[in-house]
């Protein structure tokens, strides 16, 4: 049977995330939203580009939740997106209202679905869908780590002038201004950066990962980044529907992993059919593992707000 995958929100990121899903020919998709005829007119459009692209998957847009009905994944882009100057953080109480909304419709249509968040302040948005979904934490996952992995991989890639298909790295945390890039896990054809580049650099590497949203929101001015953010939802989509099992940094539901208790964090897990088969628990470092707290306590700070 086709796989179907329906996407929430058809802005630049909902349908970015659609013209990836149906370009790799991964499902079926939908593409859902509540202003009337945008997700129809991309919809449309981009099932006009199927046949040049050689391509199967069906493509649609609405306005009405049944058409989503038994999705086997599920990502939610919906709310507002940043503007210049503003944190990831200002958007919680307008996101928290649009993600209670739409998970409620989300679940009663594709109970058995998994959900992958990519609104943001992302971390709090997973745990809110969490809540609010009533799912296992193996079926709500936030896209947040491939992200900025992708960021501090495509800069490492530019400094030393090698193929990005030979640079692992591995970002962690929260997403938002306390991710913790880690360099010891990062390797350009298994030769640790750390032995390839000079403090300094990597210090100006980190920080502009760090930095990744905000400088594409700063050129932008009307909007936030969607291209990579759209490829890293794809990328999740992808390991669960083909069961690849891959090791992937994303937001998950920590239940004392990591001595952290009740929360989403961005962590290494094991994605495959079932969701989340595994959080990979690797050894820290103490000023890691203190960078790691430091995020958590962000994420916290946040989901009290809104009491998730
Ligand atoms: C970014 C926003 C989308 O990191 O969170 O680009």
């Amino acid at each position: 049977m086709r796989k179907k995958v329906s996407i929430v929100g058809s802005g630049f990121v909902g349908s970015t995330a659609a013209h990836w899903i149906a370009s790799k020919e991964l499902a079926d998709v939908v593409l859902i939203d509540i202003i009337e005829g945008v997700p129809q007119g991309k919809g449309l459009d981009l099932l006009e580009a199927m046949p040049i692209e050689k391509r199967d998957s069906h493509v649609i847009g609405t306005n009405d939740y049944a058409d989503t009905a038994n999705s086997d994944i599920v990502v939610i882009t919906a709310g507002i997106p940043r503007k210049p100057g503003m944190s990831r953080d200002d958007l919680l109480n307008t996101n928290f209202k649009i993600m209670s909304d739409v998970v409620g419709k989300v679940v009663a249509n594709s109970p058995n679905c998994i959900l992958i968040v990519v609104s943001n302040p992302l971390d709090a948005m997973a745990q809110a869908a969490y809540k609010i979904s009533g799912f296992p934490r193996e079926r709500v996952i936030g896209m947040a780590g491939i992200l900025d992995s992708a960021r501090f991989r495509a800069f490492i890639a530019m400094e030393l002038k090698v193929s990005v298909e030979n640079v692992t790295a591995f970002v962690l945390g929260g997403h938002g201004d306390t991710m913790v890039p880690l360099p010891r896990y990062s390797t350009v054809a298994g030769i640790p950066i750390t032995e390839l580049m000079d403090k300094a650099t990597l210090d100006r590497i980190v920080q502009r990962t760090r930095d990744g949203g905000a400088e594409i929101v700063k050129y932008l001015k009307t909007g936030s980044a969607y291209y990579a953010p759209s490829a890293a939802a794809t990328e999740m989509v992808e390991a669960i529907l083909k069961d690849k099992k891959k090791i992937l940094p994303c937001a998950a539901y920590l239940n004392g992993e990591y001595g952290i208790h009740g929360l989403y964090v961005g962590v290494p897990v094991k994605l495959g059919a079932k969701g989340i088969e595994q959080i990979i628990e690797i050894k820290l470092t103490p000023e890691e593992k203190t960078a790691l707290d430091k995020s958590a306590t962000a994420v916290k700070e946040l989901v009290a707000v809104i009491n998730v």
